[in-house]
């Protein structure tokens, strides 16, 4: 068992269950014509993520890191017409690609992506009431994972959901003498949602054809 019988499973669930869309074909060629990180979310796990959007209703969603607005646009897709979405991303190219792919999902009066360095931007975005957010995604720089899950509660209300992306890293997570500042950044966040009280946590692992990973899931806590 491995990678080529995970793409596999992969292709077989996909083709049946979450089924072809022009809007998201057109975005992930848009974002390799221009050269992007082919390391969007799966459209697996999109539908994934959208499907919890819209379980808890959401109206207000963040996410931390854009790229090209892959995952943006699965999620933007549950937000009803007067729901909201902030997208924060770093670089200035990404975030063009993004803008041009919600401009062509019709998702540009909904989804705001913000260009910066995210922890400069998160405090303007508490300062501007932009916040409490339903449903927070965290997809950026690992590093900094555990400033962004302090952030994700502070941007917070009992009931919203944080989901933490890329928390196992083809298993590195597990192993305690990583100097990789990546790994170590995913771990300390998982401490850190052990730890507090206000979230209730788990993690799952996922295989496809993308690899081996998983996401962090927390539920803020009445
Ligand atoms: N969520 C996207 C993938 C995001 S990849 C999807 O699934 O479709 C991670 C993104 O985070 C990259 O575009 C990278 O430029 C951005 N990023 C990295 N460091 C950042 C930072 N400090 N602040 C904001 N964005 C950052
Ligand atoms: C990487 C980053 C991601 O957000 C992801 O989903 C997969 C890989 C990376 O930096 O390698
Ligand atoms: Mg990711």
């Amino acid at each position: 068992m491995g990678q080529s019988q995970w793409t596999l499973v992969e292709t077989y669930l996909t083709d049946r269950l979450v089924p072809g869309d022009a809007v998201l074909e057109a975005t992930l060629a848009a974002n390799r014509a221009a050269g992007l990180p082919q390391i969007d979310v799966s459209a697996a796990q999109g539908k994934f993520l959208q499907i919890l959007a819209r379980i808890l209703s959401a109206k207000r969603i963040l996410e931390i890191g854009t790229l090209g607005g892959y995952s943006t646009i699965w999620m933007a897709r549950a937000l009803p017409p007067d729901g909201v979405m902030v997208s924060l991303e770093m670089e200035p190219r990404h975030a063009e690609v993004a803008r041009a792919n919600l401009a062509r999902a019709r998702l540009s009066d909904r989804v705001e992506v913000v260009i910066g360095a995210a922890l400069d931007v998160l405090p303007k975005i508490e300062a501007d009431g932009q916040g409490p957010f339903d449903l927070i995604f965290i997809d950026a720089d690992k590093p900094n994972n555990p400033n962004y899950f302090e952030w994700a509660l502070r941007l917070s209300r009992p009931g919203t959901l944080i989901i933490v992306d890329n928390v196992v890293r083809a298993g590195a997570v597990a192993d305690a003498n990583c100097t990789d500042p990546t790994v170590q950044g995913v771990q300390r966040c998982v401490e850190m949602m052990a730890r507090e009280p206000r979230v209730s946590t788990t993690a799952l692992q996922t295989v496809g054809a993308k690899g081996w990973d998983g996401f962090a899931v927390a539920l803020v806590q009445p």
